[in-house]
């Protein structure tokens, strides 16, 4: 896929019938058990597995949100270019874990966080769906976004070279923490990718602050969904231009 800066608009959102087809395409990697059985889950096709994954209705994280859908097909399909085999990620945010699970599947050593709150279900899914599958096994653990995360992830012995979220920007009181977050984690070689699905005003304008702090590329536009899918790195981050040029 083409490198766009956010000014410019993705080829989905140039044509409407584009993000359409992509959004059908999203979504029919979900399937629905044919017989139903004494435990409850929803199916995912990808990267030719196919992914159970338990809900529950009572925590806002134990519910699979679209956004992941659409940050898993663009891993899947895109894996020449966003190859993860190999590469230290780190999911913010998990909620049930298929991101996460998706990533492990494709060859990532996957750190997979989230609240104490929904980390038994998280752990339950990741395991159930990776074990004998992955190249690493996944770690899963929590994070609560803001300051904890240096001492969980100190600079000096942890590096990532993927961030990935899904549906983190919603109204919770908890926005400076996470972009907070992204910043501490984001060091010059990090790419973000983050789908961010567009609910109400207030927070809608998260994408806005994070573009002060952050170089933003929109990969997908899928309206239907109400989702957009980015591509972030840092502001201080120096082209390939920069660092060819004499000094
Ligand atoms: C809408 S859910 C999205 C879950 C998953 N990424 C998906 O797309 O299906 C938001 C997730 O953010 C997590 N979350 C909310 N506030 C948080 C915080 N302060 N620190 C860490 N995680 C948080 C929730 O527990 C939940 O799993």
């Amino acid at each position: 896929m083409e490198s766009r800066e956010c000014d410019e608009r993705s080829e989905s959102e140039a044509d409407p019938a584009v993000g359409e087809e992509l959004a059908k395409a999203i979504l029919a990697r979900q399937f629905h058990p044919s017989v139903i059985g004494p435990e409850m889950w929803e199916g995912y096709i990808f990267s030719d597995q196919q992914i159970r994954i338990k809900e529950s209705t009572d925590l806002y994280g134990a519910v699979l949100w679209p956004s992941a859908m659409v940050l898993c097909h663009f891993l899947e399909t895109n894996r020449d270019e966003y190859n993860l085999l190999d590469k230290n990620v780190i999911e913010l945010g998990a909620g049930t874990g298929l991101v996460s699970i998706v990533s492990c599947l494709l060859g990532a050593k996957v750190t997979c966080t989230d609240l104490p709150d929904v980390l038994g279900n998280l752990q339950y899914n990741v395991t159930c769906n990776t074990r004998g599958r992955c190249k690493y096994t996944p770690l899963v653990t929590e994070l609560v976004w803001g300051p904890e995360v240096e001492q969980k992830f100190p600079q000096s012995t942890q590096h990532f070279d993927y961030i990935l979220a899904a549906d983190v920007v919603y109204a919770h009181p908890y926005l400076d923490q996470l972009l907070d977050t992204f910043s501490y984690l984001c060091q010059l070689d990090t790419q973000i990718l983050w789908a961010m699905r567009f609910r109400l005003d207030p927070e809608n304008g998260f994408v806005e602050r994070f573009r002060q702090r952050f170089h933003l590329e929109e990969l997908y536009d899928l309206p239907s969904l109400s989702i957009k899918l980015y591509r972030a790195w840092r502001r201080d981050k120096r082209t390939k231009a920069q660092e060819a040029a004499p000094v």
